[in-house]
């Protein structure tokens, strides 16, 4: 990344899986950004991720490949040595409701206070609000229909580990 002209966002987060609302932050920070680098973390600090590291690295490079400037990588360890280790200038996080700026908050300073990186925070598309990749898991283990909900890529994958159970009365 080191060289590139202009900023060079790095887009982080766990995405087990992919959800259209985080391709919605991909694809506007990605016109706002010289360069966007979806970093998928190794181990999310919340659980064991149900997709693999590269099952969720491929998911989201097929989700972004109408994107010129967008990559895909992975990272272990602090985000913010992976950031000045990349010479990114900035960090990217989307911002659903309230509950989620009160922890990116404190997060973004810390990011700030241990690699001097900036945090710019995009707010989600409403349409989106309401979608996350814990959620998606759990509706679509109980037979919902999540196709509006995440990227053709995504919904392939999750397809292709466990076919979606009938739903009751079908
Ligand atoms: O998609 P998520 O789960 O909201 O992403 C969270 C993520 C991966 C961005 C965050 O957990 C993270 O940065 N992990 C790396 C470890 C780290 O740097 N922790 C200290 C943050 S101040």
């Amino acid at each position: 990344m080191n060289g590139t002209p202009g900023h060079s966002a790095i887009y982080p987060g766990s995405f087990d899986p992919m959800t259209r609302g985080h391709l919605d932050v991909i694809e506007r920070a990605a016109t706002i950004f010289d360069r966007v680098v979806v970093a998928v973390v190794v181990n999310p600090q919340k659980r064991e991720p149900l997709f693999t590291l590269d099952e969720r690295e491929a998911m989201i490079r097929a989700a972004v490949a109408h994107l010129q400037n967008t990559e895909v990588t992975h990272f272990r360890g602090l985000l913010a040595d992976f950031v000045r280790n990349t010479g990114a200038t900035v960090i990217v996080k989307g911002l659903r409701v309230v509950s989620d700026f009160e922890s990116e908050m404190s997060t973004a300073l810390m990011n700030r206070s241990l690699s001097g990186v900036d945090t710019v925070f995009l707010p989600s598309d409403p349409k989106w609000s309401f979608v996350s990749s814990t959620l998606v898991k759990e509706v679509y283990n109980l037979g919902a229909d999540v196709a509006e909900y995440v990227p053709p890529a995504v919904l392939h994958v999750m397809q292709s580990k466990r076919p979606a159970p009938r739903p009751l009365g079908s």
